[in-house]
């Protein structure tokens, strides 16, 4: 008799009830995946809605199906594991605490060593950020360095943005100023993902680095501060960005959650922000909140501190960390970083490749 689920008895998929049309649709021969790109050679939603099981059998490593519309194939259980669990290779995020000490890779090894490449992917998705040390200290490493990862995102600062103090700047950033902890860009849609940060030069007295865990943050407010928690992750504020060729803006909240009430993204910057004009006694809480939030992103509880000296690259999350540099002093030496960005499709997809490879 066919039926329209099959029950597995034992093993990794014990108790699981497996649906007819859900498995039909990841049948993987020739016959309905084109091999090259591993894409359906078939629209699964004409499948036929009453399609069941005729036959199955399996061990600890393949379940066999025969379907009624003549189709068979095998499927491996330990990929359906991963499926029916949504396993990713992409690590969990990890909290910062009190022990936590700079992540740096070296250049050559993570570029010379798959496994070191892959140990370094995996630290920047478990604290959102690695430095890496003994880059070339010269313009357009960073945009060689990225590459290497994957493609860079151009923005209208360009491919790659300098990070010098210049006469009539266009973002506070091109200046000697203290830039408190931020995140980059909040104003477009999306948020780059990703920052990386390229020291050519930074003799200068000041300018030192931090970097700050959103994350880490977010997660102490939701278990300490409830109420700053939720009109934080409620409250949709505008971010703008203004030149002579653009004006750029988003309506985002700076704690973004999930649809599952996790951590998405947090977006700050003091620079930039807009808060709509909510009632008064909204307008208090709100206001309390993100004086709060200020203090945690720039206390030492969240922060880690560090010196970018030449050749070195800080690569950071821009949706989970903020950063951020003490000011200097452009009379005391040259100061010039080099910055692009890149998407999480590039670390991620990177990532996957490397480990499944
Ligand atoms: C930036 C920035 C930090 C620095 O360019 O977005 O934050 O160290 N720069 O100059
Ligand atoms: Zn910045």
């Amino acid at each position: 008799m066919s039926s329209e689920y099959i029950t597995i008895e034992d093993g990794k998929l014990k108790g699981i009830k497996l649906n007819s049309l859900w498995l039909r649709e990841r049948l993987s021969g020739d016959k309905y995946i084109d091999k090259n790109n591993l894409q359906r050679l078939y629209e699964p939603s004409l499948l036929d809605e009453d399609l069941h099981i005729k036959k199955y059998n399996y061990d600890e490593n393949f379940l066999n199906v025969e379907f009624t519309d003549g189709s068979s194939g095998n499927f491996s259980i330990n990929d359906l594991y991963d499926e029916i669990n949504l396993i990713d290779v992409i690590p969990e995020k990890k909290i910062w605490d009190e022990s936590h000490k700079l992540n740096i890779y070296d250049n050559d090894e993570i570029f010379s060593d798959n496994k070191k490449l892959i140990e370094m992917l995996n630290t920047f998705y478990e604290y959102g950020y690695v430095v890496i040390k003994n880059t070339k200290a010269e313009e357009n490493e960073v945009i060689n360095f990225a590459e290497k990862l994957g493609p860079v995102r151009s923005t209208n600062f360009g491919k790659l943005f300098n990070v010098v103090s210049k006469p009539n700047p266009n973002d506070l950033a091109y200046t000697a100023i203290e830039l408190k902890s931020h995140s980059d860009n909040p104003y477009r849609k999306p948020v780059p993902g990703i920052q990386l940060l390229h020291c050519i030069a930074n003799e200068s007295t000041g300018g030192d680095s931090s970097l700050v865990d959103g994350y880490s943050i977010s997660v102490y407010l939701k278990n300490n501060y409830c109420d700053y928690y939720k009109i934080l992750t409620e409250t949709e504020v505008n971010f703008r960005f203004t030149d002579v060729d653009v004006i750029l803006q988003d309506r985002a909240k700076l704690i973004e959650l999930d649809s599952n009430g996790n951590f998405k993204q947090i977006r700050f910057s003091g620079r930039l922000d807009y808060v709509p004009l909510l009632k008064d006694n909204q307008l208090k809480i709100f206001y309390k909140a993100r004086k709060f939030l200020y203090q945690l992103c720039n206390s030492d509880d969240f922060k880690i501190k560090f010196r970018l000296s030449k050749g070195m690259i800080s690569m950071f999350d821009n949706l989970r960390l903020l950063h951020g540099r003490t000011k200097f002093d452009p009379n005391t030496g040259f100061r010039h970083l080099q910055g692009c960005y890149i998407d999480h499709d590039v670390t991620e997809g990177k990532l996957r490749r490397l480990v499944k490879s």
